[in-house]
């Protein structure tokens, strides 16, 4: 065999043994590179007669074109099959479950969710939000409500009382958000429309009752305020709240020592299965307590119940949340537990607005 020959099986042996591109590309330079052996006969072809050069010519260019197409060649292959592995190792496998990112990972508890949600609701109709300390006096959470010095209205409370203090006087853990109002109007001159969210307190537990709690306080003074404008408030409310076209609503006379009348609100609902549905059906539901504000309690806080009147209503915030996500003991309200709230919680980045639904 020549050496032409030779070199050609060699050629051809290592550019089909190359594993990858880089090892063909030192194959490449090692033949048809500056001192690549296929270049340096080349060179020999300057240093020829005319005669040897048109014998050996067609033999040295022809085996650098083979070998520079057998080059290509290979070059091909190798990449089709980088191209088949990478393929083949970076399969996304579309069914598994998406990882959460962290942002979106811790859920909001439903009683924070059922609050934005109120909070959202009548923000809208103009209700600002008022809070007020959980540790109250007994003077704004009784007192001044108009529950006279040993009310039996009083005992119904189920206070948790603090020490006395040398003077007599008791410190107690609010038992309602009711002294939210008297704080709003000692310090706000009316028209004042707010609601009061927060933690309230009684000693009494069992799966519907946990010592703390937490209710949900409105308050209306104005000069023309009247129990129309009331009744239009709850029933927008609970339309917009429970997410439905239309509710029907019961009063029914109660009493309360802080409003004159004094009511209670029942609303429509169907019960199905364990389950609740509201807007149908014929049962009644008791969701809260309501009234136009004692003209006493205006009296107390400052203001002339013959130039200004005003309503009020008090709702139990965990009792609203139970029925509207179908959660069925208090108590795990308050226990802490992840695996609850992974399921009974909301979405960290879903804040509830009208426009873009409460819940959802
Ligand atoms: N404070 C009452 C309670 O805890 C609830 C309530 C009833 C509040 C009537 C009000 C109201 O403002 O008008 O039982």
């Amino acid at each position: 065999m020549s050496d032409i020959a030779t070199l050609e099986s060699e050629l051809t042996a290592a550019i089909g043994a190359a594993k990858d591109e880089a090892a063909l590309e030192a194959v490449r330079v090692a033949a048809l590179g500056k001192s690549g052996s296929v270049s340096a006969l080349l060179k020999t072809l300057g240093a020829m007669t005319p005669d040897e050069r048109k014998a050996k010519g067609p033999t040295i260019n022809g085996l650098k074109d083979k070998v520079g197409a057998a080059i290509a060649a290979r070059k091909e292959e190798l990449g089709a099959a980088a191209l088949d592995a990478r393929l083949a190792s970076e399969t996304v496998d579309v069914t598994l479950p998406t990882v959460e990112p962290a942002a979106e990972t811790g859920r909001v508890h439903p009683i924070s969710q059922v609050i934005d949600e109120l909070t959202a609701i009548f923000a809208d109709m103009g209700f600002a939000v008022a809070e007020g300390p959980d540790i109250e006096s007994d003077d704004y959470n009784f007192t001044k409500l108009n529950f006279p010095e040993g009310h039996p209205a009083r005992e119904m409370h189920d206070t948790f009382y603090f020490n006395p203090k040398p003077d007599g006087s008791r410190l107690l853990l609010r038992t309602h958000t009711s002294p939210v109002q008297v704080r709003t109007m000692l310090t706000k001159q009316p028209p004042i429309r707010v609601i009061c969210p927060g933690r309230t307190y009684r000693s009494d537990s069992d799966q519907t009752h946990t010592p703390m709690f937490h209710q949900v306080e409105g308050l209306v003074i104005d000069k023309g305020s009247h129990l129309g404008h009331l009744k239009w408030i709850l029933e927008e409310f609970c339309k917009a709240f429970f997410e439905v076209d239309s509710v029907k609503m019961r009063f029914r006379p109660s009493f309360f020592p802080f409003t004159e009348p004094s009511m209670e609100v029942d609303i429509q609902c169907r019960r199905d299965k364990g389950e609740i549905r509201f807007g149908e059906g014929n049962d009644w539901l008791e969701i809260l307590g309501c009234g136009m504000v004692h003209p006493n309690v205006l009296k107390n806080c400052g203001l002339d119940p013959d130039v200004y009147q005003g309503f009020a209503w008090g709702m139990g915030i965990d009792r609203i949340a139970m029925l509207k996500y179908g959660i069925n003991d208090l108590r795990a309200f308050f226990e802490a537990d992840v695996r609850w709230l992974n399921h009974y919680g909301f979405r960290p980045l879903d804040f509830p607005t009208l426009a873009g639904g409460l819940s959802s």
